[in-house]
C-alpha cells in the first residue's frame, strides 16, 4: 500500500504558512500524542527559523502515558516548549498561555527595551489535518474568542482570533507533507484515521495494526476481542470477524467489517491507551534534516492539480 496524498490545497497552505510566519512571534504546533513524530510536519521545523516553538502533544487521553512522557522530554531537549493536552476535555489547555508567554520571554524583553508595551503576542497554530486544531482553539479561546478582521499589511481573509489582550492566534489550514517518503509514517497516519479512507485498504490497515499491537502491547487484542494471538494477520481478522458476528451470507467471515471495527475501536481509544511509535526509534537529527530535504524535492515536483 503506497501512501501519497497531496491535494492542491496542501501546497497552497504550505506557501501561506511560509508567508504568515513572518507575522507571528511564536508557533504553536499540535501533534497527535499517539504518533508525535509521524504527525509532526517537517516543513515547520525548517520554516520556523529562530521563532520559539510550543509543541502540544494533543489527544494525550488516547496515548500511552509513559511514552508521552518520553516524547515530552525528547522534544524539550530539542528546544521545544512541550505540553501534554486533551483538547476535547480541555485538560492541560489552560497552561498553554503561560507557556507561550515563557517561550516569548526574550521577545517581550526586547519589545520593552524598545518602548513597545502592551502589544499582544501573536501565535500561529499549525498541525496536520485531524490533529485537533479546531477543538484546541475552541477550548483555548473559550467564550472569550473574538475574530479579528483584516489587519493592515495582512492579506485579506486572515483568521486572527483575539484570545485576550495578551495573545492573538492565527489559524492556518491543516497541512500534511506532500509525500510520505517514509512509508511507516504514512501507515501510522492512516492508523489514526487522518488519511481519507477511500484511498486505503482497510483490511491491510487492520492487519498491520494487529501485528503492531501483538508486538508492542501484548495481551490487549486478546483482552478486547477474546481471540488468541495469531501470527497470520488474515487469520486474526477472521477470528475477530467470527467473534463479533461479522458474517456474510453463507457464513463467510466479513473481513472488511471486522477491519472497520478494529480501526474504529483503536481510534476511539477502546483498545487502550496505545502509542504507535517509540521515542528511542526516532531518527537522529541527521535523518530529520534528510527528511526535510526529501520533502523539498517532493514539493518541487508536486503539481497543484491533484
Ligand atoms: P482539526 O481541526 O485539526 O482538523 O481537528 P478537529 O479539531 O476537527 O478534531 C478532529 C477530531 O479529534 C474530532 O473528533 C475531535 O473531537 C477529536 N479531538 C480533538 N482533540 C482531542 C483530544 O485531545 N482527545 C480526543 N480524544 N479527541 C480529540 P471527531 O470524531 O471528528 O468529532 P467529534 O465526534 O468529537 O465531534
Amino acid at each position: 500500500m503506497q501512501y501519497q496524498w497531496y491535494p492542491g490545497h496542501m501546497s497552497k497552505a504550505k506557501r501561506q504558512i511560509q508567508d504568515e510566519l513572518k507575522l507571528v512571534d511564536v508557533i504553536i504546533e499540535l501533534v497527535d500524542a499517539r504518533i508525535p513524530y509521524s504527525s509532526k510536519n517537517p516543513d515547520i521545523e525548517k520554516f520556523a527559523g529562530n521563532k520559539p516553538r510550543v509543541l502540544l502533544l494533543n489527544k494525550a487521553d488516547l496515548a500511552d502515558e509513559a511514552r508521552t512522557k518520553e516524547y515530552k522530554t525528547y522534544y524539550e531537549k530539542k528546544g521545544y516548549f512541550v505540553l501534554t493536552v486533551n483538547s476535547k476535555a480541555g485538560s492541560g489547555v489552560k497552561n498553554v498561555l503561560n507557556v507561550v508567554k515563557e517561550a516569548c520571554k526574550e521577545k517581550r524583553e526586547r519589545d520593552l527595551k524598545r518602548g513597545i508595551i502592551g502589544r499582544p503576542l501573536r501565535a500561529m497554530i499549525v498541525g496536520i489535518p485531524n490533529v485537533g486544531k479546531s477543538t484546541f482553539i475552541n477550548s483555548f479561546a473559550g467564550k472569550s474568542v473574538t475574530l479579528v478582521g483584516n489587519k493592515p499589511g495582512v492579506t485579506k481573509g486572515k483568521q486572527w482570533i483575539r484570545l485576550n489582550k495578551e495573545l492573538e492566534l492565527l489559524d492556518t489550514p491543516g497541512i500534511l507533507w506532500p509525500k510520505f517518503e517514509d512509508q511507516q509514517v504514512g501507515l501510522r497516519i492512516a492508523w489514526i484515521g487522518s488519511i481519507n479512507e477511500d484511498i486505503l485498504d482497510i483490511r491491510e490497515l487492520a492487519m498491520t495494526l494487529l501485528s503492531y499491537l501483538y508486538e508492542e502491547y501484548p495481551g490487549v487484542v486478546n483482552a478486547k476481542y477474546g481471540i488468541e494471538e495469531c501470527a497470520d494477520g488474515f487469520e486474526a481478522l477472521e477470528r475477530v470477524a467470527r467473534k463479533r458476528g461479522c458474517l456474510k451470507k453463507g457464513g463467510e467471515a466479513d473481513i472488511e467489517r471486522a477491519s472497520g471495527i478494529i480501526m474504529d475501536d483503536y481510534r476511539a481509544g477502546k483498545i487502550g491507551r496505545i502509542t504507535l511509535e517509540r521515542v528511542e526509534k526516532e531518527e537522529p537529527d541527521t535523518n530529520a534534516k534528510d527528511r526535510v530535504e526529501k520533502t523539498e524535492d517532493s514539493v518541487a515536483t508536486a503539481t497543484e492539480e491533484m
